[in-house]
Formats: C-alpha cells, sequence, structure tokens
C-alpha cells in the first residue's frame, strides 16, 4: 500500500495510522518502540529517496525504518547515477531488484510519487512531492493536536493555518487530515499567498491576523517559501502584518490555543523566538511524534499482519 496524499483517503483511514502510532508513544509523551514491534521489518530494506532538502522527514523515516528492524538505503541524487542522467524509476528498479521493499520519495516534481508508484511493485511513501502534499507531516500534526486535547478526532476544533498558503504542501494535505477528522479550518495569509475559494479548499478563508486567531484553538503556522516565489514578499512587512510574538499571543489569541509548525521556523519571520520556545508551543512535540507516524505508516505498509 502507497501513501502519496491524503485527498483520497477516509477519516477511518486517517484514525487508523493515528492509532496504530499511539502504540509508539509512552505515558510520558515519549516516542518509544515496544519490544513486540522492535523486528517487525527484520531483514527489509527501505530507500530513503531526498531530492529537496530535509531534516525532519528524512531523520525521522530514518529512524523509523531503523527502530522497525530494517535497514535505511540512504540515496543522495548528487552522489548517485541519477547525476550520470539515470532515471529515478531506472534507479529505483534496480534498487528494487537488490531487494528493496519501500521507497520514501522527497521531489519537487508534483507527479513523481505517483507515477513510480504505477511502476514499482513496492510501496511508494511520499516525502513532500513539490506543491502537491504531504501526508505524514499533516497526520503528525493532527496526531499531536489530538494528543494535546486528549481526543480520538478533532470535531469540532478551530484551527487556523497561516502564511504561504498556496506554495505549501503541508496546508493542502492539513486541511485534508483536519477536515477528515472533524476540525474547521481557516487558511490566512497575505491575499497573494491564499487560494481562491473557487480553487476548491475546504476551508474558510480570512485575509487579517486578528480574524485568523479570534476562535483559533490552534494556529499551524507556516513558512514563506521565498524559493517557490514568482512575486517576492516584504518580509518587514510580513513580520507586521502576519508574524506572531508574545504580544500578538496575549493579545490576539484564546487563552489555550497552542501554536504548530511544520519546520523549519524562520525566527522572526513567522514566530519569534520567544513563542516558538514558550509553553504554547507544540512544535518540538510534532517533531517527536514524526517517528511514531512514520512507524505506523511503514508497519501498516510493510507489515500489515502486525497491525
Ligand atoms: N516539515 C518538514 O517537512 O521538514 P523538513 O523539510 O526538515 O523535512
Amino acid at each position: 500500500m502507497d501513501l502519496l496524499g491524503l485527498e483520497s483517503l477516509r477519516s477511518e483511514d486517517v484514525l487508523a495510522y493515528l492509532d496504530l502510532a499511539e502504540h509508539f508513544v509512552d505515558e510520558d509523551q515519549k516516542v518509544r518502540t515496544p519490544p513486540e514491534y522492535r523486528d517487525a521489518l527484520d531483514g527489509e530494506t527501505v530507500a530513503l529517496m531526498f531530492f529537496e532538502p530535509s531534516t525532519r522527514t528524512r531523520a525521522s523515516f530514518e529512524l523509523a525504518v531503523q527502530r522497525l528492524g530494517a535497514y535505511p538505503l540512504v540515496m543522495m541524487s548528487q552522489a548517485s547515477s541519477i547525476k550520470k542522467g539515470e532515471t529515478i524509476l531506472d534507479t529505483c528498479q534496480n534498487l528494487e531488484a537488490m531487494g528493496v521493499r519501500g521507497f520514501v520519495v522527497r521531489h519537487s516534481e508534483r507527479t513523481l510519487p505517483s507515477s513510480l508508484a504505477e511502476r514499482l511493485d513496492s510501496p511508494v511513501f511520499n516525502a513532500g512531492n513539490g506543491t502537491g502534499e504531504h501526508p505524514t507531516q499533516a497526520l503528525l500534526d493532527v496526531f499531536t493536536l489530538r494528543r494535546y486535547l486528549g481526543r480520538r478526532d478533532l470535531e469540532g476544533v478551530n484551527v487556523s493555518i497561516i502564511g504561504d498558503i498556496i506554495h505549501s504542501r503541508v496546508a493542502r494535505s492539513d486541511v485534508y487530515a483536519l477536515r477528515a477528522l472533524g476540525a474547521k479550518v481557516t487558511l490566512a495569509g497575505p491575499s497573494h499567498l491564499l487560494p481562491k475559494q473557487s480553487e476548491g479548499w475546504d476551508a474558510e478563508l480570512a485575509t487579517n491576523r486578528k480574524d485568523a486567531l479570534a476562535e483559533a484553538d490552534a494556529v499551524i503556522m507556516l513558512r514563506i517559501q521565498r524559493e517557490r516565489m514568482v512575486q517576492d514578499v516584504d518580509l518587514d512587512e510580513y513580520v507586521v502584518q502576519w508574524g506572531v510574538d508574545e504580544a500578538v499571543v496575549r493579545d490576539e489569541m484564546k487563552p489555550n490555543a497552542v501554536i504548530m509548525h511544520p519546520g523549519p521556523v524562520m525566527r522572526g519571520v513567522e514566530l519569534s523566538s520567544g513563542v516558538t520556545d514558550g509553553d504554547r508551543s507544540l512544535i518540538l512535540k510534532q517533531a517527536a511524534n514524526g517517528v511514531a507516524i512514520r512507524q505506523s505508516v511503514l508497519l501498516r505498509s510493510l507489515a500489515p499482519q502486525m497491525v
């Protein structure tokens, strides 16, 4: 079973990933692997193919593979025969012939994960495809939020996603995951970085920070992705209009509302350091929970008999 995106998943599919991930977080909220899962993928190899930079996704997939007893084969495009002109599909088929059982793929090309999935026998896990989707990020986001709230679903919870929405694969997958669990989603940011309502996002739109924050129980802040932009953003202006610092948290957010961010955080732009490190921030819990979610994703595809 591939995991290419969340758009076509039903609520029960999303819940199945989250419920399995609960096995990998203990009562102290620490990520750990119970003994019965430590050899679940014993002897298997999973290729990690990252053609764009990554810290959290790559490291957490690598840890997840290792903690389930498998071997992570890290392929760097600059040091592989892709550099000599071999196609990514040919590379993957050669690795599959050597016994690789799964492919974690991050690439700027939106169609790459699905085209690989069509041609490979092994599961493909989308680790971010351009401005498409980032399904495991969204799963770890809703997992972190529901754990914080102590609930199984997010029915009636208000979540605002603020920042560079149109370039964000995280925003797209987050909307699918949040809506699948019953949350109400508001997308907010400068008008040229927001989708038009007609573009089919199942979310409300807000065009100023105050409106975006007023009812939010959780706020997911996003990085400005200058590398994907045609029209650049004035960062000083952006900080004034959309940045969240301690004063904004105090004056504009609900008392118990929490701050999330997929990372990497641009400190001093979308979030001040005080808010990033503050007691409302779930950012490091998101990073930790990413390992549990990726263990769940790998297990459901590669060892379904264990789930
Ligand atoms: N959230 C996320 O995808 O982070 P990385 O780019 O570091 O993997």
